[in-house]
């Protein structure tokens, strides 16, 4: 890399009619991070002096969203002259005026062209002396994007859009990827003198190719050999068919690294998650989120994780997990619903049909079956008998109920929070625990079972046959 100057801009103020969505295009989602915070991904990975973004449609919600991930980024408003020349022609007179130096273009729709190959980019632009360097790839269906335009030894005279160019520029199969470097004066200044007389009535950025190569500046292609990398999105269709391409791309990241995943095409895992090695991925799994998976843990099949750290070797079953803790060596579901706020700690359980929340389970204890625990502290080494329910919610307000070591709690009991119940306690099956128990007592809701003799005779008889 130079030490010449670099600022990065980032064209996004476009509509994205052709997603037909309320939300706007940049802020739709691929391996969990937004179109536009992959693209700023790339952009900082480079360490420009500046980062622009250019705005418009949804100007208010994309601009939050932007700051969020990267809150030195400038942001520039598009006028009401529309197009993509329009947009980098303002964004260049927002740079401070003693820039100069190199301005890579960056679309916010194109999401899978990465720092690596940002680096690349920079690096061959300033050893071709170009003004003007274009990310162009050859591809088998090219409908819908603009065309390079070459002459008879091979050098760029323009690139055309698919709505103006002739029957004959459409057999061209060399795209233009809408990924540019260029000196930041010299397309300013051919930027200046392009009009806006064409199909689209737009401001074309492509435009300032032909106007530079007859001015004899200098513009040449970089060529990708990987042409997902310039693949941009526009609709529905290609918002999946790029999330199963990066999807397949990050699967096999992890199996390099040493994870085993059984069946690739039914794993989801996005870009944001941590594996380790010897983990192992079974069928129909998404991991996702701030996910952390530790070596030897074991996930599926169907299970959901969100934002969950899993431990060392522990076994999680077809679970639903959010902003949940697992610790090493436990085991959880199957069926199973972590929601925020769980801990398991090292060798516990939380078992089938167990659902938690704000729930802390201690080390070795375990929450075996058919159960809520909801606002509770379980001490270690604990069992909590099937069929337990932690009322933590009195219709008003939600109370805590805390539970010590050593404890057995017998099947169906309730726990009426706020309640505590102390360490090496039983409680008898059925117990609705009011009030606390002390250390080493037996809990037990006395009412005396009473069996009436001759009932069912006189208050059900059976059908005479
Ligand atoms: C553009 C290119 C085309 C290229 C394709 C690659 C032009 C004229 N055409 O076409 O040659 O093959 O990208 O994907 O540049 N934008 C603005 N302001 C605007 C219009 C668009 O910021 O006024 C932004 C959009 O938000 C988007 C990017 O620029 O991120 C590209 O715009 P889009 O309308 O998708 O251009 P394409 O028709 O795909
Ligand atoms: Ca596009």
């Amino acid at each position: 890399m130079t030490d010449k100057q670099l600022a990065v801009i980032v064209l996004a103020a476009g509509a994205g009619t052709r997603m037909k969505s309320a939300t706007p295009k940049v802020l739709h989602r691929l391996a969990g991070v937004s179109l536009i915070g992959h693209v700023l991904n790339t952009a900082r990975a480079v360490e420009p002096e500046h980062v622009l973004v250019v705005l418009r449609h949804e100007r208010q919600s994309v601009a939050e969203h932007v700051l969020e991930i990267d809150e030195d980024v400038i942001i520039v408003d598009q006028d009401e002259i529309p197009g993509t020349g329009r947009a980098v022609e303002q964004a260049l007179d927002a740079l401070p005026a003693d820039f100069s130096g190199s301005v890579a273009i960056l679309s916010g729709d194109v999401p899978l062209f990465d720092g690596r190959t940002l680096g690349k980019l920079i690096d061959a632009h300033d050893e071709s002396q170009a003004c003007l360097s274009i990310v162009s790839t050859k591809v088998s269906h090219p409908f819908g994007f603009g065309r390079i335009l070459r002459d008879a030894d091979g050098r760029i005279q323009g690139i055309v859009e698919e709505k103006d160019a002739t029957d004959e520029q459409r057999l061209i199969h060399e795209i233009n990827a809408g990924i540019y470097i260029a000196d930041a004066k010299k397309l300013k200044d051919s930027l200046s003198k392009i009009g806006t007389e064409n199909a689209q009535q737009e401001k074309y950025l492509t435009d300032a190719v032909a106007s530079l190569q007859s001015g004899q500046e200098p513009v040449v292609a970089f060529e990708l050999e990987d042409s997902w990398l310039a693949a941009g999105i526009n609709d529905r269709v290609q918002l999946s068919e790029l999330a199963t391409e990066l999807n397949r791309r990050i699967v096999q990241k992890w199996q390099r690294a040493g994870v085993t995943i059984q069946d690739p095409a039914t794993t989801w895992i996005d870009q944001t998650v941590t594996l380790s090695q010897d983990v192992e991925i079974l069928p129909n799994t998404q991991i996702l989120g701030a996910s952390v998976i530790d070596s030897h843990a074991v996930i599926g099949p169907e299970t959901t994780l969100r934002d969950t750290e899993v431990g060392e070797g522990a076994r999680v079953i077809r679970t639903d997990a959010t902003l949940s803790v697992i610790g090493a060596h436990s085991t959880v579901g199957p069926f199973a619903y972590l929601r925020p706020g769980t801990y398991l700690d090292e060798g516990g359980k939380i078992g089938t049909f167990v659902e938690t929340k704000n729930a802390r389970i201690g080390q070795g204890s375990k929450v075996p079956h058919l159960s809520y625990v909801g606002d509770a502290h379980i001490g270690t080494n604990t069992n909590i008998g099937a069929g337990t329910i932690f009322a933590n919610y009195d219709g008003m307000n939600k109370h805590h109920s805390h539970v010590g070591d050593n404890t057995k709690t017998g099947a169906h009991n309730t726990f009426v929070a706020p309640v505590n119940v102390g360490n090496e306690v039983y409680t008898a099956a059925g117990t609705i625990v009011r009030k606390d128990i002390q250390d080493g007592a037996l809990g037990m809701t006395v009412a005396a079972q009473k069996n009436i003799d001759g009932w069912v005779e006189k208050n059900r008889p059976p059908k005479k046959q």
